[in-house]
This record gives structure tokens, sequence and C-alpha cells, in this order.
């Protein structure tokens, strides 16, 4: 038996604003402003689910989920990763690694690395060491350095069985 390996590239931003919560990874960070958007605004979520539907070659998060869609107003982005990581599974892969950064000028994040990675490691039915979350500051360049938005970035592996 061998296996086809697949990877899945994933990216989001949005704008920071005050009076929104900061929620990364569906774990929300104490912070004096937040992440704008239609849903919750979770950009780690919204990169893994992406990462994963280009792993599968599924398209991609807003063709499953239009934010025109007032279904997905102030959604819980967790859905939009569980729909995309069940779509995955249908099409027989199996989710094997998740490597995600989160950039953002400010509150420091290292202090919720591993509350964040245990929470998608239960969510993606993976191994805590199969989940790895980085964090970077812009060097104060360009929005995401001027603290005007974030970004985040995601790539998985899976893999699904093929004759050999
Ligand atoms: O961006 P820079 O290389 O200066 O980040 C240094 C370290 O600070 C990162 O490796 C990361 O662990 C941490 N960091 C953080 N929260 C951020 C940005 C960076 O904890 N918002
Ligand atoms: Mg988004």
């Amino acid at each position: 038996m061998s296996y086809e390996y697949r990877t899945g590239l994933g990216w989001d931003s949005h704008r920071l604003a005050s009076g929104r919560p900061l929620i990364l990874g569906g774990i929300t960070i104490p912070s004096e402003f937040g992440l704008d958007g239609h849903s919750d605004a979770d950009i780690l979520l919204h990169a893994l689910t992406d990462a994963l539907l280009g792993s599968a070659c599924l398209g991609d998060i807003g063709m499953h989920f239009p934010d025109t869609d007032p279904r997905w107003k102030g959604a819980n982005s967790l859905q939009f990763l569980l729909h995309a990581l069940s779509l995955v599974q249908s099409g027989g892969f199996e989710l094997t690694h998740a490597d995600t950064t989160v950039i953002l000028e400010r509150p420091k994040l290292k202090d919720y690395r591993d509350t964040i990675r245990q929470h998608l490691a239960q969510h993606l039915a993976l191994p805590i060491d199969s989940v790895s979350v980085k964090f970077k500051t812009a060097e104060k360049v360009g929005p995401v350095g001027e603290g005007r938005s974030a970004e985040a970035q995601a790539i998985v592996t899976v893999r699904r069985r093929v004759a050999s």
C-alpha cells in the first residue's frame, strides 16, 4: 500500500478594529482591539480552512461560505474548518499535519500558543505535535506593522491510500 501526499496552502487578512474580539484559532485573546469581518474574523481558522480546501482542490472559503450570506454573520469559524475537513475526508484524504503563522504587531501571542494548538489539534483530530502555531510581527512596516490589519498563513499535509 502506498500513499498519495498533497499539500494545501491558505492565507487570510482582516482589518483590526476596536470593539471587536480578537479570536485566533478559536481562542479569544485579551486585547484592546480585534479583527473586523462578517464572521468572527478568525484569520487563523480561515487560512486553515483554505489550506484544507486547497489540498483537495475544492475551491476556497468564500465559495463555500459567501460573506454576503446572512447565515455567516458573526459565525463561529470553527464550522467552516470542520466543514472543509469533512469535505477533504470525503475525498478519501487523511490530514496528517498543519503548520500556521499569525502576523500581528501586538498583543504578544506566545503565551497562547499551546492553548491554540490544543484547540486546533482537538478539532482536527491530530496529535498536538502535528499542529504548529507560529507568531510574527511585521517589524512596524506596512498595514500589519502599523497595526491596521493582521494576517495568517497555513499549510497542511494530507494523504490518501492508492493501490500500488
Ligand atoms: O516578529 P518577530 O521576529 O520580532 O517576533 C519575535 C517573536 O515574538 C516570535 O518568534 C513570536 O514567538 C513572538 N511574537 C508573539 N506575538 C506576536 C508577534 C510575535 O508572541 N504578536
Ligand atoms: Mg477571513
